[in-house]
């Protein structure tokens, strides 16, 4: 083995649907230390194909931190995408389990369906006002406190992670980036008492749970989202009966 490279263990919950939950153990030797967690993944699949057995299913598209499909890593403020395996040590074990809430069904192994928080989106998370031609930027003047506070809470990436970390599955650290993002700027003020009202209907039509500051969602957040979004979406739900 060269210094570079480490080997570890998997534990790797395996499912199909709700019909089958093991957890199946594999080693892997030779694992180079700049490979990212899926890149890791991507060398089991291809041990596990030569070995014609079926690989394991997980999601990941951009593979650059900035879409939401893969999930949070190990460490503070990153994506799974992002982790990389100079971050574990030699002869680790490491446990791999797919998102745990009713809303997010498993589908596969390690992929789950998190429709429900495009339908949260779709019920709200937009701006419909017709603008016209494009303006000038310029002409609509947003101070720069304001402009930082909306692009904070756009960094929002819509991966779940604040789901599957909140013991009550809630989304409210997401609705709360998209409700803070758009509410926060002068384009968004014509929906904004609709746009909280249907997203938070919404969320409890998809079976989410509501939130009881365990500050889990913050803790786990790839993005680092605070958790005073939620305070701003509590606050926007509020004004929204007036
Ligand atoms: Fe896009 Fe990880 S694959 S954020």
């Amino acid at each position: 083995m060269s210094d570079v490279n480490i080997n570890i263990s998997l534990k790797v919950n395996r499912q199909m649907g709700n019909e089958q939950n093991v957890f199946e153990n594999y080693n892997l030797e030779d694992v180079p230390q700049e490979a990212s967690f899926l890149e890791m993944l991507d060398i089991l699949n291809d041990k596990l194909i030569s070995e014609q057995k079926d690989p394991v299913a997980f999601d990941s598209d951009c593979r650059e931190g900035i879409c939401g499909s893969c999930s949070h890593g190990k460490e503070f403020g990153i994506t799974v995408c992002q982790l990389h395996m100079r971050k574990f040590n030699n002869n680790d074990v490491i446990t791999i389990e797919p998102w745990r809430a009713t809303a997010f069904p498993v589908i596969k192994d390690l992929t789950v369906d998190r429709s429900a928080l495009d339908r949260i989106m779709q019920a709200g998370g937009y701006v419909s006002v017709k603008t016209g031609t494009t303006i000038d930027a310029n002409s609509i003047l947003i101070s720069k406190k304001i402009a930082d506070e909306a692009f904070d809470a756009a960094a929002c990436i819509g991966c779940g992670a604040c789901v599957a970390a909140c013991k009550n599955s809630s989304p409210m650290l997401f609705v709360g980036a998209k409700i803070k993002h758009l509410s926060n700027l002068p384009q968004g003020h014509p929906e904004r008492k609709t746009r909280v009202k249907n997203m938070i209907m919404q969320m409890s039509v998809e079976g989410f749970g509501g939130c009881t500051n365990t500050l889990e969602c913050e803790a786990v957040c790839p993005k680092e989202i605070s958790t005073s979004v939620i305070s701003c979406l509590n606050r926007e739900f509020i004004l929204s009966k007036f």
